[in-house]
């Protein structure tokens, strides 16, 4: 689990679920959860106003972003980068009132706050990694003078630390920020807390929800859940092929590299994987689809999709749009457009490549343009009276095609894969299912609804019979709103989301 990829992967995640507290993970979690041990040189980085200053910005688009008048308070300043060789930034600058600070590696995130004038250090008591180690020594630490009022976001996103580690104080985290954000319930269920199914009542087109209550994953998906309103973080799809094996095609699966990608697993090989190594301890349902859905569901093109994606990378570049819908009512306070501008910002300058794949091409897609530069993007979008905001809100389309191909995420994947197999006819062409949350998915009502044809083994062992088969877990889960949705065109690409009851207009 010690792979930097998966720690910067997951940090990116998070970013989408809750921006600014990907910060906060970083730079708060125990340093220890990844069995990485301080052996590594303890560094105290003195910075000054005098020592390490302000590469201002210098180029060209962010002067003429500064000019642009009400646009640079929202972003953070990239001020210099500090290192303990001496040299490394240059050109003095008088700070002035000075409030947050901002001191950044790809692997972690801190900040402090100082009043003018006096000499300040900042001690890293120890490096999470080699690599961040080898990164600040040729790099250093990156330093960003935050916009006003974003002492106060922090303060309020201070109870997102826990939810990360891999404990049993994290999962109860977990479940205590959901309970008191969302109001969720997480009443223990019955034994057995993994179902003895009977694979032959499973069938192509059935859709797997899945709840990570802990680690790395589970606080992502609890971010994820909180900002976008569902009861469940991860998906996949049952596939049958021509021999009547049983398949799950998934997005976000972790391959041997550490790297998330889209696969198709014989079904054996998922639910081994689900009951018996994933540290998420997941919750999982199986939704299976309403005959009538089953009978129109074609098998062959929903193949001929899976093949297409198999290998590719997790869709990364339409996850956050698929949540940030409206201008205001995305995002739950303390968040806002700002912090979100603020995290993409200084993701960028950290990570580049990282950060292209995050936003940059679909913030490029969404202007019509090809290449430009996140600073570039919000003065080109000024430039035509888009404001940034507004920008981040211009609808995904399913048939943007990215440098690595199509982008899907775990649930754009299986909802493409049911347009593509009929599913959504006669209505497909005004359906952008990367405009779709988990939420959204298992709110259609493609599903079983009547539950004496629901599998004999469904919910067996549970005094509370779900409209749904849970097939593993110690939760009982909920996934209010499952299975009403009729689907319409355009749907989901103008709604809000906003806790604790993420009410939605009619035809949003
Ligand atoms: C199912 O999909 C395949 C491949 O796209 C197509 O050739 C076939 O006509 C479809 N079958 C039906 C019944 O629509
Ligand atoms: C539910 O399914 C059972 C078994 O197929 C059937 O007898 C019953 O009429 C169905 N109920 C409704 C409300 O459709």
């Amino acid at each position: 689990m010690a792979k930097n990829n998966t720690l910067i992967a997951a940090a990116l995640l998070l970013l989408v679920a809750a921006s600014l507290a990907a910060a906060l993970l970083y730079s708060a979690g125990p340093r220890d959860v990844d069995g990485l041990v301080g052996a590594l040189p303890r560094a105290t980085l003195p910075f000054s106003p005098m020592d390490v200053l302000p590469l201002l910005p210098r180029t060209a688009a962010m002067a003429a972003l500064r000019a642009l008048r009400g646009v640079s308070d929202i972003f953070p300043v990239f001020v210099g980068a500090a290192s303990d060789r001496p040299g490394a930034t240059n050109k003095a600058h008088s700070w002035t009132c000075i409030d947050l600070y901002v001191f950044a590696t790809p692997y972690r995130v801190t900040w402090d706050y100082y009043f003018v004038g006096r000499e300040h250090t900042l001690d890293f008591k120890e490096w999470e990694s080699e690599a961040e180690y080898e990164y600040v020594k040729r790099k250093g630490v990156s330093i960003f003078l935050m916009p006003s009022g974003t002492i106060g976001t922090l303060r309020a996103l201070w109870d997102v630390f826990p939810l990360f580690t891999n404990t049993q104080w994290g999962e109860n985290s977990n479940l205590a920020f959901l309970k008191k954000h969302m109001g969720a319930t997480f009443e223990e269920r019955p034994k057995p807390w993994v179902s003895e199914l009977n694979v032959d009542d499973i069938h192509s087109g059935d859709f797997l929800v899945l709840s990570k209550i802990r680690g790395r994953w589970g606080g992502f998906e609890t971010l994820e859940k909180w900002v976008t309103g569902a009861y469940a973080g991860h998906t996949a799809v049952c596939l049958r092929d021509s021999e009547g094996k049983l398949w799950v095609g998934e997005s976000g699966h972790e391959n041997e590299q550490g790297e998330d990608i889209i696969a198709i697993l014989p079904w054996e090989e998922w639910w081994d994987f689900e009951v018996k190594k994933d540290d998420s301890n997941p919750q999982i349902a199986l939704l299976p689809l309403h005959p009538d859905l089953r009978a129109k569901f074609n098998e062959t093109a929903a193949w001929e999709y899976a093949k297409s994606m198999d290998g590719k990378p997790y869709g990364y570049h339409n996850m956050i749009f698929s949540w940030i819908d409206t201008i205001s009512d995305n995002y739950p306070p303390p968040l806002d457009a700002h912090v979100v501008a603020s995290v993409m910002t200084m993701w960028n300058k950290l990570q580049p490549e990282y950060a292209a794949n995050m936003w940059k091409e679909a913030l490029n897609k969404r202007l019509g343009t090809k290449g430009l530069d996140l600073p570039e993007i919000i003065v080109e979008s000024e430039k035509r009276g888009m404001t940034f905001d507004k920008l981040l809100t211009v609808p995904e389309q399913d048939k943007w095609v990215y440098t690595d191909g199509q982008s899907a995420s775990c649930v754009a994947y299986v909802l493409m894969m049911y347009k593509e197999a009929g599913l959504f006819d006669p209505i497909a062409s005004s359906i952008e299912v990367t405009e779709f949350t988990i939420k959204d998915a298992y709110s259609l009502n493609f599903f079983e609804n009547n539950m004496t044809r629901l599998p004999v083994w469904c919910n067996k062992d549970d005094s509370v019979k779900l409209p749904f088969c849970q097939i593993k877990g110690r939760y009982r889960m909920e996934l209010p709103g499952y299975n009403t949705m009729q689907p319409y065109p355009h749907m989901n690409e103008r709604c809000p989301s906003l806790p604790p009851n993420y009410n939605r207009p009619r035809n949003c």
